[in-house]
């Protein structure tokens, strides 16, 4: 039941307002003495001809008969406050978890409407480094929390596969390199070569000539030059197959730049006869000039074809393919130009559902000194990040628990659980610093601190043994020092609502830690377990709904809940 729906439409009857409306003016007080809903009457003051405090005073004298969830309303000043009645709530949030399970907080308003997420992208030849680790977290939650609301995720690695790096990284093959040395070094040697390139053709020129050739020998079809460059991206695709493993990520498709090779000529011709199109020194541009934006490349002077003539051409192909309800774009703000710009020009060519390309922006990642050990000074490959996190976590739980079954799962539990919360544990938009320390620390509001808190959750009902045909008293869970706790876990449906409304599964890591502290406290003003069986039993069961609740919520995040730590 939406109790503020609830309330909405009873003010409703007494004020010749929606119920829509009224949802819109309803606060939740800052401090739960206020009540739990507030109604602020200031807006009526026009239409009544009255001050807020008169109408305030009217409209709960004109509620003769309380609904049963609600056990009173107070009149402060041109507030109407509403209090709920806490057994009632308390007793059907924790049922209601219970029954549900992981469900919780799930719903059907998707409606199995495709929601496309491009996430993660990585390039080929090059390493996953810690730039991406944004995005691939980010849209995987995402994901997440669109099946969750009954939306049919469709996951998208828009691979980096097409480009003149990749003529310069055959060039560089066929003059250094070794088929056995590439193999075995992978992504690794890869790199290497392709800097041994950059630092030759500084010397020698004719090398970009070179690297111009095989460009062009990959565009025409030429067998040696696919053969490698298949080869290349067979090579990246199962090294970051290994990351994706161990963080757990899925796509649905891996469809990337190249896959839009023979999907853009449509696309430009519909520009040129939409007479979007303009010559710019020899290359074809959209002029965006009127919305403050610098022109839109969408062919060189050489014919060649871009990065934003390639996502064109993808925008059109997954509307067809999808007919997306929202196509998302998980990517760093240093593109913003880049989205603005596509997004317009869709929106120039006629397309309504331009509105619904959305891009998810995020900040910078980076580490502090000396948190880890690199094998080359400038790129941070999150191969040893996620390789030192786990060796770090495996040494703490050694330290704390050295009896604990499965040391080596729950390590890699812990230190992909403080990777993934550390990323998601601000606004999206903001910077991050690592330090692997500090994501690691079971007190701070750390992965670790939320998985710990849920494994003792878990501990308490082990320990209270079998009590399932006891009746529970839920005036128990009503009580001052529960009341917050259930609070936090009825709020939950609403909070992952609104982290999709927003695209910001922080709105999650916050909340759970929330509740994370909120049980902690209860746990440490209450003695959960006592001879009183059947009040032991409803506290109990606010404990089994609290570790369910942040079980589903780490689930949406990508993170996982060990039962002992
Ligand atoms: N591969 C790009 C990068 O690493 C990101 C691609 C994002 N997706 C897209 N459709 N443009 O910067």
């Amino acid at each position: 039941m939406d109790r503020k729906y609830e309330i909405a439409k009873l003010l409703s009857e007494k004020t010749m307002m929606s119920p829509e409306d009224i949802m819109g003016i309803i606060e939740t007080p800052p401090d739960m003495a206020l009540g739990d809903f507030a109604f602020p009457c200031f807006r009526l003051a026009k239409q009544f001809r009255k001050s807020p405090q008169m109408i305030s005073q009217e409209i709960a004298s004109g509620i003769t008969e309380l609904p049963s969830f609600l056990d009173r309303i107070e009149v402060k000043g041109p507030y109407l406050n509403f209090y709920l009645s806490r057994l009632d709530y308390a007793k059907s949030t924790v049922r209601e978890i219970l029954e549900q399970g992981e469900r919780y907080g799930s719903s059907d308003e998707g409606q199995k409407r495709n929601v496309v997420i491009d996430y993660s992208s990585i390039n080929i030849a090059k390493p996953f480094h810690i730039g991406h680790l944004s995005t691939t977290v980010i849209g995987s939650s995402l994901y997440k929390i669109f099946n969750h609301l009954g939306y049919n995720s469709v996951g998208v690695n828009h691979l980096g596969d097409w480009g003149t790096q990749f003529g310069k990284l055959i060039t560089a093959y066929k003059l250094w390199g070794d088929r056995d040395e590439v193999n075995e070094g992978s992504i690794h040697a890869l790199l290497k070569l392709y800097v041994r390139f950059h630092d030759e053709a500084e010397k020698d020129p004719s090398l970009e000539d070179q690297g111009r050739y095989w460009f062009k020998q990959i565009e025409d079809g030429n067998p040696e030059a696919l053969e490698l460059f298949d080869w290349f991206k067979e090579l990246t695709l199962k090294e970051v197959q290994k990351i994706y493993d161990i963080l757990n990520i899925r796509f649905d498709s891996y469809a990337g730049e190249a896959f839009y090779n023979d999907k853009m000529a449509p696309v430009i011709q519909e520009l040129e006869e939409k007479g979007l199109l303009k010559d710019s020194e020899g290359a074809k541009v959209v002029d965006l000039e009127d919305y403050g934006m610098p022109p839109c490349l969408i062919l060189k002077s050489d014919g060649a074809t871009l990065y934003a003539t390639r996502d064109l051409a993808c925008a059109f192909y997954r509307k067809k393919t999808y007919d997306f309800y929202k196509n998302i774009y998980v990517v760093a703000y240093q593109q913003n130009l880049h989205f603005q710009q596509l997004f317009k020009v869709i929106e120039l060519m006629g397309y309504e559902w331009a509105k619904d390309m959305v891009h998810v922006a995020f900040g910078m990642v980076s580490m502090t000194e000396g948190t880890l050990s690199t094998r080359s000074g400038r790129v941070i490959f999150l191969e040893d990040v996620i390789r030192d996190v786990i060796n770090r976590a495996r040494e703490i739980i050694e330290e704390k628990n050295p009896d604990l079954p499965d040391k080596d799962e729950t390590a890699k539990q812990v230190g992909v659980g403080a990777l993934i919360y550390s990323t998601l544990s601000n606004n999206r938009i903001k910077d991050i610093v690592f330090d692997i320390n500090k994501i690691l620390n079971f007190d701070g509001e750390t992965g670790p601190y939320v998985q710990y808190t849920h494994a003792r959750a878990c501990s308490v009902i082990r320990k209270a043994g079998d009590l399932e045909d006891v009746v529970p008293d839920y005036s128990e869970i009503a009580s001052e020092e529960a009341y917050p706790l259930v609070k936090l876990l009825g709020d939950f449906p609403e909070v992952i609502k609104r982290a999709a409304e927003k695209y910001e599964p922080f709105y999650i890591t916050r909340h759970v830690t929330q509740i994370a502290q909120a049980f902690n406290k209860y746990y440490y003003d209450v003695r959960i377990i006592d001879e009183d069986r059947n009040r032991t039993k409803a506290r109990l069961d606010l404990v089994s709904a609290t570790a369910s609740t942040i079980r589903t919520g780490l689930a949406l995040l990508g993170i996982e809940a060990p039962e002992r730590m």
